[in-house]
């Protein structure tokens, strides 16, 4: 089927007071079982692309954009593509060449008028081209290149009343705060602040995203979107489950050189994590 956007998904997900989730994909064989995911829950899906996946397949966008984007429209599941946590700008303005329809622009490590200025610029740029752009304030830790955040640090968390202010200043679509999730997380042991979760769903105009979902156990995510999370950021889950299937499979088989034997059980494995997100999210009943 033909891409869907992220605003139609999130904003779908948003009235319907559910999640939609967003996978990241940096290998075909990740785009390809995120579909097959999808298409075994019979959900929508978000494909990511992060500005460090642009950076592992040397700094190109196009062709890894294209192949997701391939593999999005052959899939029977109602697959969005989404650019996530860029922080270059030139990569920003790759996005619309590139049949991105949505993008998250990464200013939180900036000062707050700073992150507000470029964000405002990102999301005027994005508006004029009917591109969604999504923001963050606050920060979610765990980042590539970063040292390490405690997730539970003051400070760390997003305040809901500068949110509401960023939100109307910058004109963004979506908002990732900082709740207690942190990236990069193998195990899912977070614990997330739901009170803090739902004064910032009551003061701030637009759908909320949740970063690091990897770390965050089923019930914490059922309980984050009951309280106002609508768009559920997954990427280290994936890659444990693909790391996890190669190791065990040439753990088994030493003499193995034929790549298409381990990424098939890898790519299986990751499509059965992904259902098993997406099954969070279906509606009850
Ligand atoms: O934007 C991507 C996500 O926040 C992924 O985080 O790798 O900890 O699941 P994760
Ligand atoms: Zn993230």
């Amino acid at each position: 089927m033909p891409l869907v956007s992220t605003a139609e998904l999130v904003s779908t997900a948003a009235a319907e007071h559910r999640g939609v989730a967003a996978f990241n994909v940096i290998t075909l064989e990740h785009a390809e079982a995120i579909a097959a995911g999808a298409e075994q829950a019979g959900t929508p899906a978000i494909l990511q692309i992060s500005e460090n996946a642009v950076r592992f397949h040397g700094g190109g966008l196009l062709a890894i954009a294209a192949a997701a984007a391939a593999v999005a429209r052959a899939s029977s599941a109602p697959l969005a593509l989404h650019l996530d946590h860029v922080v270059s700008t030139g990569l920003l303005y790759a996005a619309a060449d590139a049949g991105f329809g949505s993008a998250m622009f990464d200013a939180s490590k900036l000062p707050y008028e700073e992150n507000v200025r470029a964000t405002a610029d990102a999301v005027r740029w994005g508006h004029e081209r009917g591109i969604w752009i999504e923001a963050e304030l606050g920060r979610v830790g765990g980042k590539e290149g970063e040292a390490p955040l405690d997730a539970h640090a003051p400070g760390v968390r997003t305040d809901p009343a500068e949110a509401a202010a960023y939100a109307a200043a910058t004109g963004v679509d979506a908002l990732a705060v900082a709740v207690g999730s942190a990236h990069a997380m193998t195990e899912r042991t977070a614990a997330l602040d739901h009170a803090l979760i739902a004064r910032l769903r009551d003061a701030v105009p637009v759908p909320l995203v949740l970063h690091g979902s990897s770390g965050v156990p089923d019930d914490e995510i059922r309980a984050a979107v009951a309280a106002g999370m609508v768009k559920i950021h997954v990427g280290t889950a994936l890659n444990s489950a693909f790391t996890g299937a190669v190791r065990s499979f040439l753990a088994n088989g030493p003499g193995v050189v034929d790549p298409r034997k381990y990424l098939a059980p890898a790519r299986d494995a990751m499509a059965a994590t992904v259902a098993g997100f997406l099954g969070l999210l279906r509606p009850a009943g």
